[in-house]
């Protein structure tokens, strides 16, 4: 069946669907059979899915159709799928260790992310003792501050703030990100140079965000040491594929961990990006993260489409984007610490799937990745769910809710489940005028109607659960492997590169032309468009209203 025949054979199933309202569908027990499935500590959900038996069948149908699992295992080995860098996508071997099947990765990968692992567990171990002298580490470290940006401090920062009931005590973990100083200006105020370990992550170490925070860094506690080089060196490991540029920068070659060009910035968690994380949680807790990724690895690798929780989650974004046209998502955690999830799914998805053509120049044939955003719950309820349950635009939701709580205030924990539960089923369910209209005591006829008709929920919108047993760090490896597989099979049935990210670029380099006219190295403006033009002309009028001496 050509795709064009199987799009319109989804099309056919929504437009038999929208008749029917999610309130009908869950009367319908059943249905949870097929759109419920769990993979060890993850229950996914999608029964509240604008989906029945023929509609998810027919999606089965498409993601059949489309050899997923040939390029499934292309990935898996190695293969160049990047084909736009002729690189290959081998995230999946960094946590090869926890696999129960055999990696299929080339061996000398595995032998390299071996080495690299024993060398992070032996610094963990170290630091943890107190004393990585041996390691070229200053004594008396009680703070670790991760210097980088996006996939060099996006995974690092969520992992690190979801597993805050795994810290080892005594180390304190701060990310450093945006080129803003006023971050590094805080953080200066608040840590002592001489007890900071910094961990400078860049897989380029050509980031201009991250390089300028390092001098920053650099230049503070160089100052605490008069300017000896050799005692600031002992406060700094950086982490890149480029050792080169790290060294000159001025880590010496010792204390550079690696990376490499087979695994993306967005999927590097489990290499030694995830340095910060590993000294936070011990070693013991950063194994757990791979093992738990490994887990849905062999998931996605063994299991069947319609019990494969990745390849679930791919099908309903290709319904609820394609089919139905939805620009965005809403992914709403019910965890604090999981207030960075959004974060990185966003530059997950987006800078992965966030793509207009095919891996060759082709326009593609449907739209790709919707908008991702959203916030923990449920303060959320409190700023946009009015316009998610009665706007003029649907838009997905994603809850993720944790089953027990890492504390013991039962009664809260108990009351954010509840609102979870309850937004899920209001969503799909709503409520009807002539039940808003029943509750409507007060007033005329006409008062009543008017007040029923404002306090209508249309409902029949869609959502998807997924329950954590609980916020470890193997179920987070695993909800984190869950999302990279589902990005991985979004980039396969919309027939883009999801590994590369050239819609970065242009920006950057206008950043790099830009910046000499603001900082009066080179003042002539006149290759810019009118409005770029027009702004250097305020900040500079305005700079010298405040007078240039306050810069
Ligand atoms: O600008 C986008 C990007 O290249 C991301 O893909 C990457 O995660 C981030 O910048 C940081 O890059 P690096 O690790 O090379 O500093």
């Amino acid at each position: 069946m050509s795709h064009e025949r199987r799009t319109s054979v989804l099309a056919d199933h929504a437009d038999r669907l929208a008749g029917t309202h999610l309130r009908e569908l869950l009367k319908d027990a059943a249905r949870g059979n097929q759109l419920r499935h769990r993979v060890g500590p993850i229950l996914l959900d999608l029964s509240r899915q604008k989906l029945d038996a023929a509609a998810l069948e027919a999606l089965g149908a498409h993601v059949e159709a489309s050899g997923w699992q040939a390029a499934r295992d292309a990935m898996f080995a190695g293969a160049p799928i990047n084909t736009s860098e002729q690189r290959a996508v081998l995230h999946t071997a960094l946590r090869a260790n926890g696999s129960s099947l055999p990696s299929p990765a080339p061996a000398e990968v595995l032998k390299e992310i071996d080495g690299a692992l024993r060398r992070i567990d032996a610094l963990v171990h170290a630091v943890g003792l107190g004393d990585a002298s041996a390691f070229g580490i200053a004594p008396g470290i009680t703070d670790v501050v991760n210097i980088g940006i996006g996939g060099s401090d996006l995974g690092p920062r969520l992992a690190v703030r979801a597993l805050a009931p795994y810290h080892v005590p005594g180390l304190r973990s701060h990310f450093l990100t945006n080129v803003d100083g006023q971050s590094a200006y805080e953080l200066m105020q608040q840590l002592d140079p001489k007890r900071t370990l910094v961990v400078v992550v860049s897989k380029t170490f050509t980031t201009q965000e991250t390089l300028l925070n390092g001098n920053v860094m650099r230049d503070w506690i160089s100052r605490a040491y008069g300017g000896d080089a050799s005692a600031v060196s002992r406060h700094f490991l950086a982490v890149s594929a480029n050792v080169a540029a790290a060294e000159k920068w001025g880590v010496p070659a010792a204390q550079v961990y690696p990376m490499w060009d087979f695994v993306g910035g967005r999927f590097s968690l489990w290499s030694a990006v995830g340095l910060s994380l590993a000294l936070a949680v011990g070693s013991y807790h950063f194994h757990a993260l791979l093992k738990g990724a490994a887990l849905i690895d062999d998931h996605f690798r063994m299991a069947p489409w319609q019990e494969n929780l990745p390849v679930l989650l791919s099908l309903v974004e290709v319904w609820n984007r394609n089919v139905h046209g939805r620009a965005s998502r809403a992914v709403v955690p019910y965890a604090d610490l999981l207030t960075d999830l959004t974060s990185y799914l966003q530059q997950l998805e987006m800078e992965s799937l966030g793509k207009q053509v095919t891996a060759r120049g082709a326009a593609v044939a449907q739209a790709t990745s919707p908008v991702v955003w959203g916030s923990v719950g449920t303060n959320a309820q409190h700023a946009y769910f009015q316009s998610l349950h009665q706007g003029t635009d649907v838009v997905p939701l994603e809850f993720i809710g944790v089953v027990k709580p890492a504390h013991h205030l039962a009664e809260n924990h108990d009351a954010l489940l509840s609102n979870l539960l309850a937004q899920a089923a209001a969503l799909a369910l709503g409520k009807t005028f002539d039940e808003a209209l029943a509750e409507a005591t007060l007033g005329t006829e006409e008062e009543r109607r008017v007040l029923a008709a404002q306090r209508t929920f249309p409902g029949d919108r869609p959502s998807t659960v997924l329950l954590l047993d609980a916020l470890t760090p193997e179920t987070l490896g695993a909800l984190i492997a869950l999302y990279e597989h589902k990005v991985f099979m979004l980039g396969h049935l919309w027939d883009i590169n999801a590994f590369d990210q050239w819609g970065v670029e242009l920006g950057k380099s206008i950043a790099r032309q830009i910046l000499p006219a603001l900082d009066g190295s080179a003042p002539d403006t006149t290759a810019f468009d009118s409005a770029t033009r027009a702004l250097i002309e305020v900040i500079h009028q305005r700079r010298q209203a405040q007078g240039e001496h306050e810069r």
